[in-house]
């Protein structure tokens, strides 16, 4: 299994879009991904058109397995939602040692070390949500957009990776890929550049320009490849999807 946090610590990057559509694409490839909005303000569940109730929620209480919480789109997409009730989870946990690992372990119970992809929509947060994202996962995707926070943004997620390899003996990968890129800012050419520099190996080629589409599909409950199929921001996630299995991240 293959479990990819889609994350950054700075809010309005496009992780929500990012594992929309990322998660989209690769239902379209017929991977049979499993898609969880691990965020309180349950945009990727609205995005995803998900009937309300307490999702993902339900599974830290104790009150559901994570299969008993799956409901399928019609692209082939499975998915677990989320509502505000998730953010009581972060006072909730307390002291509980194995708060932080509560997901990672109901995964690997319940789906198997050799399932299919599973993406996770981040909040903006570090917290007890954010980080059992982060230890379900052994690949980090890490959206910036172009602005002059954004080297910081990235470099205090890198960060966090070596701490949690130091402290638990483990390894990460992660990959950089740029949103909302504008053709017609300089600062998208010399950001894009300056963390090809910085995280050698680690930029995706591809890059996702800024495009209505992307910003119109989640009104109405729909990835980009059911709303405009044949939009940039269509081609550019499918093109991010193929270079992360081509490149063995997926
Ligand atoms: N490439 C793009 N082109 C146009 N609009 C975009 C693009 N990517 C994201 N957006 C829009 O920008 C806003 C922020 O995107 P998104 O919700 O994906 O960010 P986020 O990192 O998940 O935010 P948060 O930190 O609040 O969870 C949304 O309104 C989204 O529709
Ligand atoms: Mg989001």
């Amino acid at each position: 299994m293959a479990t990819i946090a889609v994350f950054n610590q700075k809010g309005g990057v496009g992780k929500t879009t990012t594992a929309l559509n990322l998660a989209a694409a690769l239902a379209i490839l017929e991977r049979n991904p499993l898609a969880i909005d691990l965020d309180p303000q349950g945009h990727l569940t609205h995005a995803l058109g998900l009937e309300a109730g307490s999702g993902i929620g339900a599974f830290f209480r104790n009150e559901s397995s994570l299969s008993g919480l799956i409901q399928a789109r019609p692209i082939g997409l499975r998915a677990i939602g989320a509502s505000q009730d998730l953010s009581k989870i972060d006072a909730l946990s307390g002291k509980d040692k194995h708060a932080a690992t509560r997901l990672r372990d109901g995964l690997s119970a319940e789906f198997g070390p050799d399932g299919a992809p599973v993406i996770i929509d981040c909040c903006p947060m570090l917290g007890v949500l954010s980080l059992n994202a982060i230890m379900s996962a052994e690949k980090v995707l890490i959206p910036v957009s172009a602005d002059f926070l954004s080297m910081q943004g990235v470099q205090r997620v890198v960060s966090l990776l070596s701490v949690l390899e130091a402290r638990f003996g483990r390894r990460y990968d992660y990959r950089i890929v740029m949103t909302r890129f504008d053709t017609r800012r300089k600062l998208a050419y010399s950001t894009h550049e300056a963390l090809k520099q910085k995280f050698e190996g680690k930029v995706c080629g591809a890059r996702i320009m800024e495009n209505v589409a992307l910003a119109e599909s989640p009104a109405h409950g729909k990835d980009v490849f059911s709303h405009a199929p044949n939009s940039q921001g269509a081609k550019d996630y499918y093109a991010l999807t193929r270079e992360l299995i081509e490149q063995g991240f997926i």
